[in-house]
């Protein structure tokens, strides 16, 4: 480093370099923490600008990634929105392995970089190709939405993608180009069924969950509700429709930041992974943040300590195969051709109370 030292030591030419990320996140970092952090965050970006690397960072992520070395920081639309326009020569995914897929299907001739390639999602290990060509049998002439969070392979079979940021628009657009009243959606069940509350397209989905917000339900918001009458309650709407129902808004990970944002409510519960809280909490200091934590386990595999390595060694290098990712950028790309929302989708939680039932495959 500049001033001779150990270049992973707490220096001070380390402490001066990431002064403005510690005073950004020392209301949820212990200086202790720090001391550590701050000399990997200061490496690592260091090893951005002598590589030409980008950091896609997910909203899952804990803070000292998501304020320290995240480039690009949000929901998984605005993840793969970045990478599609990106130009740095190494993209870097700071999330589970089908975003970094998602990156790689969009920018063939880039290295991607995923820090622990065991970084999964229980969403997108519900699902495979082959079921998704069956389902194509059993369904001929329905369109077929995925939800990004599916493998490459996946992608490859379907008509086009969507987040939880832009369902219901997909959704509504590929019944109208199709000229059809029923879409399969998956593979997330009880994304399909709080789609389903939001629009008259019939929904045909699949029965996969995503093992983090499977977990809440309707008990847990009104045990929420009774110990902190004034919070606002958001939720994930890969939750179940009982917790949306009982919430007092729904929305993508970037939808709840941007009602805490703007909204500034005195106290918030986001029903979500436990890193989102924290990161927001980091820039909004005016609202308490009451944490019924649930912790992904695949997002949780990413360090500062393996995206350090991730960019030292150029590992681990994400490989998507050229038919396959030629397909799916067609799906993907479809998504993201679609006009971007002016503010992240809502769900409409008065319209989602009237009953409307998926057709389960
Ligand atoms: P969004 O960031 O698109 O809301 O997705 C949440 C999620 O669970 C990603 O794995
Ligand atoms: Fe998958 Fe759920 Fe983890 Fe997101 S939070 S990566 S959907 S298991």
């Amino acid at each position: 480093m500049a001033d001779g030292s150990t270049p992973l030591a707490f220096s001070a030419a380390v402490e001066a370099a990431t002064s403005p990320i510690w005073d950004k996140v020392k209301a949820r970092v212990t200086p202790l923490e720090w001391r550590l952090q701050a000399p990997l965050i200061a490496a690592i970006n260091d090893l951005k600008r002598q590589k030409n690397a980008v950091i896609l960072a997910h909203n899952y992520m804990t803070p000292e990634i998501f304020h320290g070395v995240g480039d690009f920081v949000g929901d998984s639309l605005g993840l793969a929105r970045e990478a599609a326009r990106s130009d740095a020569a190494i993209i870097v995914q700071a999330g589970v392995l089908f975003m970094a897929e998602t990156s790689k299907v969009l920018c063939p001739d880039k290295t991607v970089l995923i820090p622990d390639p065991l970084a999964g999602c229980s969403l997108a290990a519900s699902i495979t190709g082959a079921d998704v060509r069956l389902i194509r049998q059993r369904h001929p002439g329905l369109p077929i939405v995925a939800y990004v969070n599916t493998t490459a392979e996946v992608k490859a079979e379907v008509d086009i993608c969507c987040t939880s940021a832009n369902a219901v628009q997909v959704v509504e657009q590929i019944a109208r180009e199709w000229g059809v009243s029923r879409v399969v959606l998956l593979p997330d069940e009880f994304l399909a069924r709080n789609v389903a509350r939001q629009t008259d397209i019939g929904i045909v989905a699949w029965q996969g969950r995503c093992e983090v917000h499977e977990r809440f339900d309707a008990a847990d918001i009104a045990e929420l509700r009774a110990a902190y009458p004034g919070a606002d309650i958001l939720a994930h709407p890969e939750c179940p429709t009982e917790v949306l129902e009982a919430s007092d808004f729904a929305g993508s990970t970037a939808a709840m930041t941007d009602y805490v944002m703007h909204r500034k409510p005195r106290q918030v519960v986001l029903i979500t992974e436990c890193s989102m809280a924290d990161n927001v909490a980091c820039d909004a200091p005016e609202t308490e943040f009451i944490r019924p934590c649930n912790l992904c386990p695949h997002m949780k595999r990413i360090s500062l300590e393996n995206i350090y390595e991730a960019l030292l060694h150029d590992r681990y290098e994400v490989t998507v195969d050229a038919d396959i990712a030629d397909r799916a950028r067609l799906a993907v790309q479809r998504m993201i051709d679609l006009p971007p929302p002016a503010a992240p989708a809502r769900y409409d939680l008065v319209k989602a109370r009237h009953h409307v039932d998926v057709e389960l495959i």
